[in-house]
């Protein structure tokens, strides 16, 4: 059975002109986009994707981060999608990120960390719908 994820591509990831090589890893790693595009988020839209973590010390600096630039939202399809693609980015922290990983590769610390991934499959499917209308999803 396959189930769905949802990516982001971070500001300092797209500043930093790697949106093609992330796209690539995750489609060799097996995963079906099911809808993608480049959006600059607002505060509002921030504020609401990361409600989660209102209460979390870094959660100002993490809302002006994801809207410095633009970011690009990925939906994502794969069996046992949410865990796969967690595999595939590594740790939230690079530093503690597996070789090989996206975070690992491309990101800078904890905050500049590359990538987004979904936690669950519940929230999946939020986040997903955060993003993208249903005309603009397989
Ligand atoms: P992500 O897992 O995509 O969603 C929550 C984000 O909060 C996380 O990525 C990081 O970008 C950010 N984050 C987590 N811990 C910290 C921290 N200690 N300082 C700053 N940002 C953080």
């Amino acid at each position: 059975m396959s189930n769905k994820t949802l990516a982001i591509i971070k500001p300092d990831a797209v500043k930093k002109n790697v949106i093609g090589q992330i796209v690539t890893k995750i489609t060799e790693a097996g995963f079906k986009i099911n809808g993608i595009k480049q959006v600059r988020m607002s505060k509002a839209s921030a504020e609401a994707f990361y409600e989660v973590h209102k209460e979390r010390p870094f959660y100002n600096e993490l809302v002006e981060f994801m809207t410095s630039g633009p970011v690009v939202p990925i939906a994502l399809e794969r069996e046992n999608a949410v865990a796969e693609y967690r595999k595939l980015i590594g740790a939230t922290d690079p530093a503690q990120a597996d070789e090989g990983t996206i975070r690992k590769l491309f990101a800078a610390n904890k905050a500049e960390n590359a990538v987004h991934g979904s936690d669950s499959d519940e929230n999946a499917l939020i986040e997903i719908g955060h993003f993208f209308s249903k005309s603009e999803l397989i």
